[in-house]
């Protein structure tokens, strides 16, 4: 086999793998915006980065976990929902400036470790999308509320005198790492109007 009738066919069989435990098969490699769909729907949470407000690290980078979801399983829309409370010192950055960045990946599934993909494999795939994030209401919060409590059922029951709210990530740029030759950009016109 020469190799680059080794990579075509190894490009092929990737395009055959299904996600353990999910139901919606891996999307082509070559899909770069159903493939972004498809690791922001399956993840549960990402790592959000804000600039922090606080000493001793103002202004500099501040990554922390936070539970999302784009819909209900096998209903996603692609939007991160999140549910936020101010006092949460990241939600307190957000005030200061609500630009942020997320990031999610297949290494939270049994994708990549079923494959033997390191995380930090473009193999495994990831995706980082940065916006900014705002609260939503009316329609939009039902829309919100369905999408976590239906992955997160524990919210419900987290403690009413903390004023929760819903917010999403209004997604401006799209980085999708899928496979080898780089990083890779989606338009959130592309993200939004591809099947996952
Ligand atoms: C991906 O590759 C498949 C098979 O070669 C092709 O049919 C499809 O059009 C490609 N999709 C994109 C978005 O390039
Ligand atoms: C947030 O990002 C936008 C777009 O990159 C930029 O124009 C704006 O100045 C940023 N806001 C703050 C507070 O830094
Ligand atoms: C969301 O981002 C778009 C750019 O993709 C921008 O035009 C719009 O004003 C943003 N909305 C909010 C509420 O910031």
């Amino acid at each position: 086999m020469t190799p680059l009738s080794g990579l075509v066919a190894s490009f092929f069989l990737l395009q055959l793998l299904i996600a353990p435990g999910s139901p919606s098969p891996f999307p082509p490699r070559n899909e770069t915006a159903r493939v972004a769909r498809y690791v922001a729907h399956h993840c549960d949470w990402g790592a959000l980065a804000t600039i922090s407000s606080h000493s001793p690290v103002q202004g500099q980078p501040f990554a922390n976990v936070f539970s999302v979801s784009d819909g209900p399983k096998g209903a996603g829309s692609g939007v991160p929902y999140l549910y936020l409370t101010n006092m949460e010192i990241s939600v307190q950055d957000l005030q200061v400036n609500p630009n942020a960045s997320l990031t999610m990946s297949l290494a939270q599934t049994h994708f990549c470790k079923k494959e033997g993909f390191d995380p930090q494999s473009p193999l495994c795939a990831h995706i980082i999308l940065s916006g900014s994030i705002h609260q939503v209401d009316g329609t939009e919060s039902d829309t919100a509320k369905l999408a976590l409590f239906s992955r997160h059922p524990e919210m419900e029951s987290w403690p009413r005198d903390h004023s929760w709210f819903f917010a999403k990530l209004n997604v401006t740029n799209i980085w999708v790492l899928d496979y080898f030759g780089g990083i890779k950009t989606v338009t959130p016109e592309e993200y939004y109007s591809a099947k996952p």
